[in-house]
């Protein structure tokens, strides 16, 4: 019979010659695959005579498990040789240069957010945010629109229902504005509030200038003894620096939302020609946000004395700014994920948006 010691010792030599994970399979079979050499003499075993089988057996398991235990190690230490090697290639030096045709793009709809929270930002606003799922008492009723209220109406509102309640009033909705996040600021803060909240709104709509999901931003001042002129002169602040110009001519309309009182849509002269859009310049009129001073019985649902407090709101489309300051013709685009678009109408990320360093950094208006 083969002296076990000797066979021991070349299995071990050949073990550790292994330089591969195939190599070490195909030996891990050649030694204990099911007609491998260890297995073959275990079977072998039934032939033998008692004694010599106990004796044979036990010899034969410290065998197997040696090998098994030195096929273990050599396995763990190829599998880290092979780590390392990897580690090795795939290294990068995270210093490097962004190559230029494999750098991102920042969406137009991002930059806004950048752009108006730069503006505001350095006016002293805060930045707040809210639920895009909200209840009907946020989005509705707190704004002064209780139900069966006709302003419903005006936005084609996604209702979601609420699995405790079969109550139609019980239901969610995907927020319409971002209005609601007034009566969530008001609840959770005392005046003075001085914020802006930038968001994703819904509505049940679609063609050129409309999508289901869209973007705006809310803004809200709450303080003693605000008043409409705290409002315009805010606002016309705003458009300006938004389109970097030096002077932007702004009308306001009287108009109507039940959260203000009054209420104002605000205009900003333009010259609008077959093929251009000329910001600031000229005959033209053009609608650009909603605004007014908050309604008492918004104050009120929010938690606010009426009477020692006043406050202005005001909201306004971010995708719709998007279009007008980068001429931007189609707002389906914006959300079909196509990268060559995002290529042509997206931003270089290391241009930060600053009132110092620059919003846009690329002329505004006048691109
Ligand atoms: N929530 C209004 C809308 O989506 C926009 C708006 C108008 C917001 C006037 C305001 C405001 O805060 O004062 O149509």
């Amino acid at each position: 019979m083969e002296n076990l010691q000797v066979m021991k010792s070349d299995m071990l030599n050949e073990v550790s010659s292994v330089q591969n994970m195939k190599a070490w399979d195909e030996l891990r079979v050649a030694l204990l695959g099911k007609k491998g050499k260890i297995t073959e003499m275990l079977k072998a075993l039934s032939a033998l005579p008692l004694e010599e089988k106990i004796a044979r057996g036990k010899e034969l398991n410290v065998l197997k498990s040696d090998i098994e235990k030195a096929l273990e190690d050599k396995r763990n230490q190829l599998a880290e040789a092979e780590l390392n090697a990897k580690l090795q290639a795939e290294k990068i030096d995270v210093t490097l240069p962004v190559r230029p045709e494999n750098q991102g793009r920042i969406h137009p709809v991002s930059k806004i957010y950048e752009e108006i929270v730069a503006i505001f930002g350095q006016m002293g606003f805060e930045v707040a945010e809210g639920p895009d799922i909200e209840d009907q008492f946020h989005n509705f009723n707190a704004l002064n629109m209780p139900a069966n209220h006709p302003a419903r109406q005006m936005q084609d509102t996604f209702y979601i229902p609420n699995p405790k309640s079969a109550d139609f009033d019980d239901s969610f909705v995907v927020r319409t504005h971002t209005s609601p996040v007034q009566i969530r600021t008001m609840e959770n803060k005392k005046p003075p509030i001085r914020i802006i909240a930038p968001g994703r709104t819904y509505r049940s709509d679609y063609d050129a200038t409309h999508t289901p999901m869209f973007h705006q931003v809310e803004g809200l001042v709450i303080d003693k003894n605000i008043t409409f002129a705290h409002l315009k002169g805010c606002l016309y602040d705003f458009v300006k620096a938004f389109f970097e110009l030096d002077d932007v001519p702004v009308r306001y309309r009287p108009s109507y939302f039940p959260f203000t009182e009054p209420s104002a849509e605000m205009d900003i002269g333009c010259l609008k020609s077959k093929s251009e859009l000329k910001i600031g310049a000229g005959t033209d009129w053009l609608e650009i946000l909603g605004c007014g001073m908050v309604h008492p019985k918004v104050l009120q649902a929010g938690g606010i004395d009426p009477n020692e407090y006043q406050g202005f709101a005001f909201g306004v489309g971010i995708d719709r700014l998007a279009m007008l300051k980068y001429g931007i013709p189609d707002l389906r685009t914006f959300f079909e994920s196509d990268v060559r678009w995002l290529k042509h109408y997206g931003f270089n990320p290391l241009d930060f948006s600053s009132m110092t360093g620059g919003l846009s950094n690329n002329g505004g208006a006048a691109r």
